[in-house]
């Protein structure tokens, strides 16, 4: 037997996002007693790991990406001891719990960016970055990730600050120590009180160019999917710099001084050398990232393959590729597939079986659609931001600028507000009008539905050590032809195989594995032989053999 994985290279995280999840206060806003209320829920699913986005105290304008006191819950969540009792919920139900922290900004509420802005003498002045402009020109040309001069000015104190997302969120200067302890102190609050790790938001923007280069020109305009250039430069002096990798060095010295071991997963863009750098060379970095090439999906077996063949080249044991699907910033994948049911499915069974870490945003797994809402009514702030470019264009260009429609309310059953918050109440969102039937009530007695199918890949998966710690070895297109996905997980005394067709005829395959054991078959009838096995359109098998 070899020495067991730690517990987040097997870990299979769900991601709630608080506002949405459940409300338990029945004010329309979901809270900390209502995320406790559905634990049992995440639990049974087969889910060991929550990543909750952030509930510190916000004037929420970007819904908690903006926060004004990390020491403190925002009151529509809860307060204190809610986050104490949610904590200690996860722990008693043998969960572990991510909170997710916001390093690189705060709101221009939080009292230190105000003291920041106060004078240009004021002691927090360097807390966050402060520039003269060219003349009334920015101090140059870096662009915001959201477009628009990433600079604001401030006519008090006749400087400009800098905001890599939207203007209320000015950046942190990480380059001066006191902003580098506060910040290790949060950490260590939260660590304190049992956290089990962070989620870390736009890692990759915390530290600038010291000398405040300008940018060099590209002609993108529309953002790169890995973010490397848009707004018509190369993100060259604002992002992944050098001492970032080393921040998350720093960080995971802190987090290692703790027991049990906890987790930093970071959010970040850029080219895989640079995603790569933030693990570390001696894996001395941030524990996981998350990876992204699955977001533009295509339920197909071309596709899958190139990204888990890209995943294994670049991301080989003993890194853990992270597999995301969706999140709260990203259209619902089951929308990008046409709602098609079947193949969400077959990419649950994807996402779960591979060599890797699956974090599955909530409703993913009962099939939640996208909200279909126009920019003009929107409350997201980026949504609000890009409300003059007409609907139609947002479509046509593919874009995802109006964020709402993946944060709609947890649809627990078919009533109006989808059991969310009472009916007598207005939820901040409107829940999805398909709540009438898809639902976790609805889901829950139909051994078939997406959310069982769900629910007996994870229960398989934890039981698993082949899926869970396994190699995983790809089955060449020319082996399988276009249409089969074929994989196989090996451990050193079991093998599984899994195969899925994501064509329209049925695939006879001669796999020759000796897998003839089915732990699991989706959408197809027991096979009456396994090799040659015949797997039928929008199917999938997983098989194992005992070594
Ligand atoms: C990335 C988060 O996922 C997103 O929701 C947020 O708006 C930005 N970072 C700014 O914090």
């Amino acid at each position: 037997m070899t020495q067991s994985q730690p517990w987040w290279q097997k870990t299979a995280i769900y991601q709630i996002y608080p506002r949405s999840f459940m409300d338990a206060s029945a004010d329309g806003i979901g809270d900390l007693r209502g995320i406790i209320s559905r634990l049992d829920y995440v639990k049974d699913l087969g889910f060991d790991c929550i990543w909750v986005s952030p509930i510190f105290r916000s004037p929420q304008k970007d819904f908690g990406y903006d926060v004004s006191d990390y020491f403190s819950v925002s009151p529509e969540y809860g307060n204190m001891s809610d986050a104490d009792d949610l904590i200690a919920a996860a722990h008693s139900r043998g969960m572990r719990i991510l909170f997710d922290l916001v390093l690189n900004h705060t709101s221009r509420e939080h009292p230190w960016f105000k003291e920041s802005c106060s004078s240009r003498t004021n002691p927090k002045r360097d807390w966050y970055i402060w520039q003269d402009g060219r003349g009334t020109r920015p101090p140059n040309n870096w662009k915001s990730l959201v477009g628009g001069s990433a600079w604001h000015y401030d006519g008090n104190t006749d400087q400009w600050y800098f905001a890599s997302f939207l203007p209320f969120q000015p950046d942190l200067n990480f380059r001066n120590p006191e902003v580098s302890k506060a910040m290790f102190d949060v950490v260590r609050f939260w660590l304190d009180k049992g956290v089990d790790g962070f989620r870390l938001d736009i890692f990759h923007c915390i530290f600038k160019d010291e000398r405040f280069r300008n940018n060099p020109f590209d002609f993108r305009y529309v953002p790169t999917k890995n973010l490397t250039a848009g707004f018509f430069q190369k993100w060259k002096y604002n992002l992944n710099r050098p001492e970032n990798f080393e921040l998350a060095r720093d960080l995971r010295s802190l987090i290692d001084t703790y027991s049990p071991q906890r987790l930093l997963l970071g959010e970040v863009f850029g080219s895989d050398h640079a995603i790569k750098n933030y693990l570390g060379d001696r894996r001395d970095g941030l524990n996981l990232v998350f990876l992204w090439n699955l977001l533009p999906i295509k339920a197909e077996a071309g596709f899958l393959r190139d990204v888990i063949r890209h995943y294994e080249a670049r991301y080989p044991e003993p890194f853990k590729p992270v597999y995301v699907l969706g999140n709260h910033d990203q259209k619902r994948f089951i929308s990008k597939i046409g709602n098609d049911v079947s193949k969400a499915k077959l990419l649950a069974l994807v996402q779960l079986t591979a060599r890797g870490v699956p974090v599955t945003y909530y409703g993913e797994e009962i099939g939640m659609p996208d909200g279909d809402f126009s920019a003009r009514i929107a409350r997201d702030p980026l949504g609000k931001r890009y409300r003059w470019i007409p609907d139609f264009l947002v479509k046509r260009l593919g874009l995802y600028v109006n964020r709402d429609g993946c944060r709609t309310p947890m649809q627990w059953d078919n009533s109006p507000n989808g059991g969310f918050c009472p009916d007598s109440v207005i939820p901040w969102l409107p829940v999805d009008e398909n709540t009438v039937s898809v639902n976790v009530a609805a889901q829950k007695p139909d051994e078939n539905s997406l959310l069982n199918v769900y629910r007996r890949l994870l229960h398989l998966r934890q039981k698993t050590p082949a899926i869970l710690e396994g190699t995983l070895e790809l089955f060449d297109h020319s082996d399988v032809g276009d249409d089969l996905l074929a994989y196989r997980r090996n451990h050193v005394d079991e093998t599984v195989l899994i195969l899925i067709n994501w064509g329209k005829n049925t695939v006879q395959f001669h796999h020759q594995t000796g897998c003839n054991h089915i732990l699991l078959a989706i959408g197809m009838k027991r096979p009456v032989k396994l090799d040659p096995i015949a797997i039928p359109p929008d199917a999938g098998i997983i098989l194992t053999r005992s070594n």
